[in-house]
C-alpha cells in the first residue's frame, strides 16, 4: 500500500482487492484528505506537465490545467442507466443490460492502471455525520480527480472512522483507461480513451457507478452527477426525499427575516449567478448554501430541509466577472483549480466576458498562442471551469455545513426561453407546480458535449441529464412529495425566465442582481402578500407588482412584455408539450395529464 492508511471496513478492503486486481495499478494509495496529501497530488502533476503553476501573487496556491481536446464536458450519449429492466431507465435515458454492460467495462477495466497509482478516496456528500449525507468510495487512477474531490467534497480519514468495519458505501469506480508502459508518463498529454471508448455508466440496482475514459468535471468527479444525482435520485424515490439540480440561497429581507429558496435551472442557465447574487436592491441579502444540487428530507414539523451535498463549486468561468458574480471572483482568488481557462503571460487567467480585455497575448485552452482579434478561435473553452472551495464565497450562507439542513419556503424553475415564458408566474398549487417543473425547456449551451447549440430542448425539473430511474415515475414521485405534507407547509412553486429576448434579439430583463426584485416578489408571495393577478398559466405579479425603484431600462412597455401571457405562444407551447410527454406513455401521472388539459382550457377561454 502507498501510504500507512488501513482499511478497516471489510466491503471496502475486499472490493480495493478486487478492483486492483482487475486494474494491476503499480501502488494504492488511500487518502486521507490532508494538505500534505493535495500538494503532493500537484507536484506529481506538475512534475508530468499536466498542471501549471500560476502567479502565486495574484492566484495563491491555484493552479491550471488543459484536457484533451475530445474530453471537456459531459458526455450524455456515453451515460448510461444500466438497471435490471430497460423499463425503469425510461425513455430519456441510454440503457445497457448491466450484465453485458459490466462484461464490456471489465474488459476495457483490464489492466487500465499500469503504471500508474489507484488512488481511494473516502468522501461523504453533505457535513460528515449528517442525518441527510451519504457516504462513498471513489477508486481512480487520476490524481486530478483526487484534487478536485478534496475541494468538492469532504474527503478522508473522518469518513473511514465512521464507515467502521461493516458500514456501507456507494462505489464508484474511475479510470481515465489510459495505461502507461513502463517508463511512460503523461508528459504534458491529458490523459482519456477515445469516445466510443467512454462508459459513464449507473447500476441503480446495486447503487454502484463505473466510469471509464474520461477525466473531466460530471464524468470523472462521481460524488457530482453519477452520486449525488442520479444515483441519490433512485434513492430519494425509494425512501421519500428528493435529490435534485438544483441552487440554495438564503434570503433576508430588510426587517431581518429570512427564507430559503430553491431552484432548479439546466446546466449553464446561470444557478451559480442566482446563488451568489448581490440584491440590487437596498436593506436585502442573499446568502449562498450551495450552487448545483440540493438534498431534501421532510423534518417533523412537515417542512422541507435542505443540504448541499458538495463543498465546493464545479463553476462555468467564460462569462464570470466582478459584474456578473462577484462573489464567484472572490472565490477564486485562492485555493483554485482552474480547467480550459487561457493563461496570461503574467502567470494570471483569462477567459471571454471576465470583465476586462485579455492582457497581451495569451495561451489558449489548446496551448496556443493567442492573441486579441486576430485568434478565431475561444481563448478559453465554452465549458472551462474553476474548482473553488464554497467556504471561500464570501456570500456563503452561516448555515451551509448545518447537518438538518435549512427550510425550504420555495421552489423556482427555469431555462432560456427567448419567447412565452413570462419574468415570472406561480403555481395554483402543488401539482399545478410540479406541472411547472415537467416542462423546464431551455436553448442548448455548451455543459455537454453532444448537443447542437441554439435548440430548445425540454430539460424536466432540470433532471433530464440527471435523473437515475423513469423520468415518469420521477414525476409521480414529485406529485406523491405533495401529499406528505400540507399546502400551507410545501414550498411555494414559480417558474422564472431570466431570458426573454426582443424581436431584435436584445434581453428584456437585466438579470444578474437585479433578478432580486423578482425574488423580493417571490419572498412576499410565501407570505400571502404580493400584488398578483390569476391569469389562465398561474398567479402573476401585477405591473407595479415587481420593485423597479433604482432600476433604469425597464419601462412599462418592456414590464408588459415580460409579463404578457402571450396566448398564441402558449397554444403551440401545448402542441409541444404534448409531443414531450407522448414519450412518457402509460408511467405519466394522470395529475400532469389533467393539469395540461386544464391549461388548455383556461387558454382557449382567454380573451386576445
Ligand atoms: P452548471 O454548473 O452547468 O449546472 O450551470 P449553472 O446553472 O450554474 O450556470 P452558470 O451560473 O454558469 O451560468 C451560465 C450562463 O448564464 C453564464 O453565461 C451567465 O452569464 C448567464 N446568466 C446567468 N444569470 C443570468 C441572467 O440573469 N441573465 C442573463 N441574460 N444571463 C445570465
Ligand atoms: C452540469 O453540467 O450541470 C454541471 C457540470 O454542473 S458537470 O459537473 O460537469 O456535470
Ligand atoms: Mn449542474
Amino acid at each position: 500500500m502507498g501510504n500507512n492508511q488501513t482499511i478497516k471496513n471489510k466491503k471496502l478492503a475486499n472490493w480495493v482487492d478486487e478492483v486492483s486486481k482487475l486494474t494491476t495499478p503499480d501502488t494504492i494509495h488511500v487518502c486521507d484528505g490532508s494538505k500534505d496529501e493535495y500538494d503532493s497530488m500537484i507536484k506529481i502533476m506538475l512534475d508530468q506537465k499536466i498542471a501549471k503553476k500560476l502567479d502565486q501573487k495574484k492566484r495563491s496556491n491555484c493552479y491550471l490545467f488543459r484536457s484533451d481536446p475530445s474530453d471537456v464536458a459531459r458526455v450524455e450519449n456515453r451515460t448510461y442507466i444500466a438497471s435490471r429492466s430497460k423499463e425503469d431507465a425510461g425513455p430519456t435515458n441510454n440503457w445497457i443490460d448491466p450484465e453485458e454492460l459490466k462484461k464490456t467495462m471489465r474488459g476495457l477495466y483490464s489492466g487500465c492502471m499500469k503504471g500508474r497509482t489507484m488512488y481511494v478516496i473516502p468522501f461523504s456528500m453533505g457535513p460528515v455525520g449528517s442525518p441527510i449525507a451519504k457516504i462513498g468510495v471513489e477508486i481512480t487512477d487520476s490524481p486530478y480527480v483526487v484534487v478536485n474531490m478534496h475541494i468538492m467534497t469532504r474527503v478522508g480519514s473522518r469518513v473511514l472512522e465512521i464507515l467502521g468495519e461493516d458500514g456501507d458505501f456507494i462505489p464508484c469506480l474511475h479510470s481515465v483507461g489510459k495505461p502507461l508502459a513502463k517508463g511512460e508518463n503523461d508528459n504534458g498529454m491529458w490523459p482519456c480513451a477515445p469516445l466510443d471508448k467512454k462508459y459513464i455508466s449507473h447500476f441503480p440496482d446495486d447503487l454502484a457507478i463505473w466510469s471509464y475514459g474520461s477525466g473531466y468535471g460530471g464524468n470523472a468527479l462521481l460524488g457530482k452527477k453519477c452520486l449525488a444525482l442520479r444515483i441519490a435520485s433512485v434513492a430519494a424515490r425509494n425512501e421519500g426525499w428528493l435529490a435534485e439540480h438544483m441552487l440554495i440561497l438564503g434570503i433576508t429581507s430588510p426587517t431581518g427575516e429570512k427564507k430559503y429558496i430553491a431552484a432548479a435551472f439546466p446546466s449553464a442557465c446561470g444557478k451559480t449567478n442566482l446563488a451568489m447574487l448581490i440584491p440590487a436592491i437596498p436593506g436585502w441579502k442573499v446568502e449562498c448554501i450551495g450552487d448545483d444540487i440540493s438534498w431534501m428530507k421532510f423534518g417533523k414539523d412537515g417542512r422541507l430541509y435542505a443540504i448541499n451535498p458538495e463543498a465546493g463549486f464545479f463553476g462555468v468561468a467564460p462569462g464570470t466577472s466582478m459584474q456578473s458574480n462577484f462573489n464567484a471572483m472572490k472565490a477564486i482568488e485562492k485555493n483554485t483549480i482552474f480547467t480550459n481557462v487561457a493563461l496570461t503571460e503574467d502567470g494570471d487567467v483569462w477567459w471571454e466576458g471576465i470583465g476586462y480585455p485579455a492582457p497581451g497575448k495569451l495561451i489558449d485552452w489548446t496551448g496556443k498562442e493567442w492573441e486579441a482579434g486576430k485568434s478565431a478561435s475561444l481563448a478559453a473553452h465554452a465549458n472551462a471551469r474553476f474548482t473553488a472551495p464554497a467556504r471561500q464565497c464570501p456570500a456563503i450562507d452561516p448555515a451551509w455545513e448545518d447537518p438538518n439542513g435549512v427550510p425550504i419556503s420555495a421552489f423556482l424553475f427555469g431555462g432560456r426561453r427567448p419567447g412565452t415564458v413570462p419574468l415570472v408566474h406561480q403555481s395554483f398549487d402543488w401539482d399545478h407546480g410540479v406541472f411547472m417543473g415537467s416542462i423546464v425547456g431551455s436553448e442548448v449551451t455548451a455543459a455537454a458535449l453532444d448537443l447542437k447549440a441554439g435548440t430548445v430542448r425540454r430539460d424536466p425539473f432540470a433532471m433530464l441529464p440527471f435523473c437515475g430511474y423513469h423520468m415518469g415515475d420521477y414525476f409521480k414521485h414529485w406529485i406523491d412529495i405533495g401529499k406528505k405534507s400540507s399546502p400551507e407547509k410545501l414550498p411555494k412553486i414559480f417558474y422564472v425566465n431570466w431570458f426573454r429576448k426582443n424581436d431584435k434579439g436584445e434581453w428584456l430583463w437585466p438579470g444578474y442582481g437585479e433578478n432580486s426584485r423578482v425574488l423580493k416578489w417571490v419572498f412576499e408571495r410565501c407570505n400571502g402578500e404580493g400584488r398578483s393577478v390569476e391569469t389562465s398559466i398561474g398567479h402573476m405579479p401585477t405591473l407595479d407588482a415587481i420593485d423597479r425603484s433604482g432600476l433604469e431600462g425597464v419601462s412599462d412597455d418592456y414590464m408588459k412584455e415580460l409579463l404578457k401571457v402571450d396566448k398564441n405562444g402558449w397554444l403551440k407551447e401545448i402542441e409541444l408539450i404534448k409531443e414531450h410527454y407522448a414519450a412518457f406513455g402509460s408511467k405519466l401521472p394522470r395529475e400532469l395529464k389533467d393539469q395540461l388539459a386544464a391549461l388548455e382550457e383556461r387558454l382557449s377561454r382567454q380573451h386576445g
